[in-house]
């Protein structure tokens, strides 16, 4: 168990399904660029190791599912890193012709304006059957067929890649793969995306107050993935206030998993999203730690729009205001590792204890669970080892801003304590 009990707070939000949440809206947003498919924004988040690791055909030594990584509840269950946990159960239920799942996740992960470690994906997949083929020829032809069907955009995307390289982006021709028909699957997948990308911007456009540059036409690129569990496999960036940024990540699916689930003759596409990450750019809001506000200046700012509205395709998406914007106060701590040899530092090897590897993550959890949601941003931002001694220092720097209200000094300090005390005695640091 390496879960605390800030994480597990957390597995009651389900910000997903909160009304008038801006990251329900961007779901209810996205889900209705998929008419027909099926919905489950109801699944649990405690899995097996075997669902959200094995099934996928993640590999034993994976750094994945290491501890650093990954919050477990015992030795075979954690809280779902990703919602591609569910594929492999889902495409056991019959699920034609697709699905999305949204979900609350769990990583442990870096503290910065876009990362927390809790976070929402939607994981959405595609599949046509082989002994289905609705009067066509071939497989190929019928997912062309439904190509012809998706609605039509003429943004610019670069897309210089071949869909197919032996070695980063192999076609599955052992598992009876042909490169038709995952061409076709592949050119689905992509229109597929493209389109909610296209219908995500329009709406931020459309934002009442937006800030933009408007006239700035979308750019969107395609890059070669590797997911252990789709092949080929792409990610979808978009250009973003100066830089490319990843809003995706996608595939044609592994057949082993849909051979697993027991639905041999279909093949198909998958894609994961983060909701948070889609939605910070829909409305405009700065720091992902403002999901988790429950401040009625953060929440009364978002509406979800009537059914009819929505049918209309009019989401009345509002760019969020700010409604303070606090000082911020850093403040740095220093420290030698454990285990670096020197003479003070062989403590706990006569304890015949065995210094964990220091590992940043567990820098970032003490972090949050003394200091919470009133770090903004804590980062490593010196780095040594002592020529002569051996010995590492680090030198973490922690900037305090709540969202709410302007801290204190003293309880900036008190908080800063708290997060050296709880260094030395969880890490066996030494301060400097
Ligand atoms: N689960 C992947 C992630 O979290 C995203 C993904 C989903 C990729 C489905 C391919 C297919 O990064």
């Amino acid at each position: 168990m390496n879960t605390p009990s800030t994480i597990t707070d957390a597995v009651s939000r389900r910000l997903h399904l909160q009304s008038n949440h801006p990251i329900s809206i961007t779901r209810q947003l996205i889900e209705s660029r998929f008419p027909g498919f099926q919905f489950h924004n109801d699944l649990f988040p405690v899995v097996s190791v075997q669902q959200n690791f094995d099934s996928l055909g993640f590999p034993a030594d994976h750094p994945g599912r290491s501890r650093t990584d990954t919050y477990y509840l015992n030795k075979n269950t954690v809280l779902r890193t990703h919602t591609s946990a569910h594929q492999a159960d889902t495409f056991r239920a019959d699920t034609a012709p697709g699905y999305l799942i949204s979900a609350d996740v769990y990583r442990r992960d870096a503290v910065d304006r876009s990362h927390y470690p809790v976070f929402h994906q939607m994981e959405g997949a595609r599949t046509w059957d082989r002994n289905a083929l609705d009067g066509h020829s071939s497989l190929a032809s019928l997912v062309w067929s439904d190509v012809e069907k998706l609605p039509r955009h003429d943004i610019k995307v670069e897309d210089p890649n071949p869909t197919f390289h032996a070695e980063r982006n192999p076609l599955q021709t052992q598992h009876g793969h042909a490169a038709d028909e995952v061409e076709a699957i592949a050119t689905h997948l992509k229109r597929s995306l493209e389109n909610v990308v296209v219908e995500i911007f329009a709406q931020a456009k459309k934002a009442t107050g937006a800030a933009t540059a408007a006239d700035e036409p979308l750019r969107v690129r395609w890059v070669e993935a590797y997911f252990p569990f789709t092949s080929p496999s792409w990610e979808l960036e978009v250009f973003w206030q100066g830089d490319w940024l990843e809003v995706l990540g996608c595939g044609v699916v592994s057949q082993p998993i849909l051979n697993a689930a027991g639905v041999p003759t279909r093949l198909g596409w998958a894609f994961g999203l983060g909701l948070e990450r889609i939605a910070m750019l829909l409305f405009g809001i700065p720091d992902i730690r403002l999901f988790w506000s429950v401040d009625s200046r953060f929440l009364s700012q978002f509406q979800a729009p009537s059914d009819a509205a929505a049918a209309n395709g009019d989401w009345h998406i509002a760019r969020f205001a700010p409604f303070s914007k606090h000082p911020a106060a850093p403040r740095d701590v220093a420290f030698w590792l454990p285990g670096s040899s020197g003479a003070t530092a062989s403590s706990s090897a006569a304890g015949g204890r065995v210094a964990a590897p220091f590992h940043d993550n567990d820098v970032m959890e003490i972090v949050r669970q003394e200091a919470g949601d009133v770090v903004e941003d804590a980062r490593c931002i010196d780095a040594f080892t002592h020529p002569r001694s051996g010995r590492s220092s680090r030198c973490y720097r922690v900037v305090y801003r709540s969202l709410e209200r302007t801290l204190t000094s003293e309880e900036v300090n008190a908080l800063h304590e708290q997060i050296r005390a709880r260094l030395v005695e969880r890490l066996g640091v030494e301060l400097r």
